[in-house]
């Protein structure tokens, strides 16, 4: 049976780069999306044009003056902080782990307590609208056992790792093992979760090597892990870390990192060149399915090399403002051709929800020091969609409402946030009509708050 979905549909249609998204927005005010069996989008256009349909193989959804918009793709998220929003730290980046997150992460050991937390994490991201999303994951084999778990039971789409570390403060002996276990527990996850080849086309869940960041794995670590990621990665495994986060001066992150490996670049410890001088001692964890959070502080020859090997960036502004981070420079870093998507850095991002990171996207680079710059609405569209997708490499399965791709989606409804329906309904509009369109986009994606979403799908599949 056929589903057809009423309501005011915005998508990205083809395979946008962010310049070109405003060009690739489609609004269709009394829109429909067809659905097949699969969960397979197999048409999207004005209600009106809909094609001829057998009454009985069709069931119809009308959502009224809801919106339909892609499923909201969150590149960087961490699993042992669901309970950790708005720990204090005193501190930026590493007092925040120390004080608050490596003890709140040592939890996770608990079977039972992990169980609950799986539940929760799910449970919020459905509330979100999140249809996908990129996930570090627990030391604890039992931790990650139950959350992969509860992603298929879900329904949800994602890829996860369990974080790994090998030397760290004494806060963080808990969540480290050994280099040898390092890489017998993230092996045995890959080959317990990971889709075979004949089942990775319908799949919705995947693995990912996970080291931390730089300063919790050793060169032993990395050069291991490159071997590793060499082996598994012909089977679309993933790999995300951070990089480029915090602090450039004194004893912050990154300053630690370049003194500690004493590379040229933060970059270089994951691109194989973990030696001092930025000599090769391994091989590359970079490539089409590699994600490296923040990237506030790259130089030119990071992002080009990002670039290069089609590595993408996920960007987490509200994070960044909560450690103080700083801010990704917008336009340097798009000039580089580094595909950028959107993540909540939760928990060192206070929100769960994409629009909220939009929101705060828009805000800190239209405030640039350097190069401010406002956002077109078509762009946080992209940032939250067809990025993510990207990044992912699952371009060719969503990210948009295009016939073939798998009908993840969410429904907004304005009739359930005032502030949001009385600015669409009251609110001044443009008289050109394609202004009249970024003006209703953006609107939806700024003012939306979390009430507003009602229904979160999943390859057609309506997740509860
Ligand atoms: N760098 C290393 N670990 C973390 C973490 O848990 N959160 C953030 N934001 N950065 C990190
Ligand atoms: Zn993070």
């Amino acid at each position: 049976m056929s589903t057809l979905h009423r309501g005011h549909i915005f998508h990205l249609t083809g395979t946008p780069t962010v310049q070109e998204a405003a060009e690739a927005l489609v609004e269709v005010p009394d829109g429909a999306l067809l659905v097949d069996d699969d969960g397979v989008i197999e048409w999207c256009g004005r209600h009106a044009d809909r094609p001829q349909l057998d009454g009985a193989s069709v069931e119809v959804i009308d959502h009224g003056d809801a919106f339909l918009l892609p499923g909201f793709i969150d590149t960087h998220m961490h699993f042992p902080q669901v309970n950790s929003i708005d720990a204090y730290g005193g501190g930026q980046l590493l007092e925040w782990l120390t004080e608050s997150i490596f003890p709140a992460e040592a939890r996770f050991e608990n079977e039972d307590f992990a169980a609950g937390a799986a539940k929760e994490f799910c449970h919020r991201l459905i509330s979100a609208g999140t249809t996908t999303s990129l996930v570090f994951g627990s030391a604890f084999p039992a931790a990650q056992d139950v959350l992969f778990g509860e992603y298929r039971k879900r329904g949800l789409r994602g890829v996860i790792g369990r974080g790994i570390q090998t030397v760290g403060p004494d806060a963080a002996k808990p969540l480290m093992t050994s280099e040898k276990d390092a890489i017998r527990l993230t092996s045995d996850e890959i080959e317990k979760w990971h889709p075979s080849e004949a089942e990775a086309r319908d799949a919705l869940v995947f693995t990912a090597v996970v080291p931390r960041f730089s300063l919790s794995v050793t060169t032993e670590t990395f050069a291991a892990l490159g071997e590793l990621y060499d082996h598994f990665r012909g089977r679309g495994v993933y790999f995300t870390s951070h990089l480029n986060e915090n602090n450039r001066s004194g004893d912050g992150e990154i300053a630690a990192v370049l003194g500690s490996y004493q590379v040229e670049t933060y970059l270089d410890t994951y691109d194989g060149r973990f030696l001092p001088g930025s000599k090769i001692g391994g091989k590359s964890l970079l490539g089409p399915r590699s994600v490296m959070a923040h990237c506030v502080h790259c130089q030119d020859s990071e992002l080009e090399r990002m670039a290069e090997t089609r590595t993408s960036v996920a960007h987490c502004p509200t994070s960044q403002l909560f450690l103080g981070s700083g801010t990704m420079p917008w336009l340097r870093t798009i000039a580089s051709g580094v595909n950028v998507a959107a993540g909540t850095d939760l928990a060192a991002g206070d929100t769960w929800f994409i629009p909220d990171v939009l929101n705060t996207a828009f805000k800190v680079h239209i405030s640039e020091p350097e190069q401010a710059t406002a956002l077109h609405p078509a762009e946080l569209l992209h940032l939250a969609t067809v990025a993510g997708a990207r990044a992912l490499d699952l371009e060719d399965r969503i990210g948009n409402f295009d016939p073939g791709r798998e009908a993840d989606m969410v429904v907004i409804d304005p009739a359930r946030w005032e502030p949001l329906g009385n600015s669409l309904e009251w609110g001044l509009r443009a008289d050109d009509p394609l202004k009249r369109t970024y003006g209703r986009l953006f609107t939806v994606l700024m003012a939306c708050n979390q009430v507003a979403l009602t229904e979160t799908y999943v390859r057609g599949r309506k997740l509860e």
